[in-house]
């Protein structure tokens, strides 16, 4: 419905260049994103459906648990939305395929806090 692969691609690309040059959240993420943005699109991948490949090379996601080490409170997961809104909303899908990426991303960032 979004455009597969490469969609996710584009998306977490235009995300982790706004991460570049935000101070909010920057300093959490390593020198080199080249990882995390494989990784994040990978995951976004398999989430929608899409190939396994994700749980093959990184094992099962328990995103919960591998944010656990950053801390992530209100600001972070503001920063952290903000970003991927932008990104959703700089490559038009379907109204409905948008609403449903919106809705994962607002819910999922909010789960992700784990400090105050
Ligand atoms: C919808 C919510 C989120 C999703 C789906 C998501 C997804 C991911 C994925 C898949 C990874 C890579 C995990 C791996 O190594 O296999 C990751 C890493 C990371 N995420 Fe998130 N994330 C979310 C929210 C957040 C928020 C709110 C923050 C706060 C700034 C954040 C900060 C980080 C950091 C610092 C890393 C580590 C990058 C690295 O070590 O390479 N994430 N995230």
């Amino acid at each position: 419905m979004v455009g597969g692969h490469d969609y996710f691609v584009r998306l977490v690309d235009r995300f982790y260049d706004a991460v570049e040059s935000d101070q909010r959240i920057r300093p959490l993420y390593p020198d080199d994103l080249t990882e995390a943005r494989h990784h994040t699109a990978l995951f976004l991948v398999q989430y929608w459906g899409g190939p396994r490949t994700y749980d093959e090379q990184r094992g099962h996601p328990r995103l919960r648990m591998r944010h656990a080490p950053f801390p992530i409170g209100q600001v972070e997961r503001d920063a952290w939305l903000e970003h991927m809104l932008d990104a959703v909303r700089a490559f038009p899908v379907h109204p409905e395929a948008e609403r449903m990426l919106v809705d994962y991303f607002e819910h999922a960032s909010t789960a992700m806090m784990n400090v105050l």
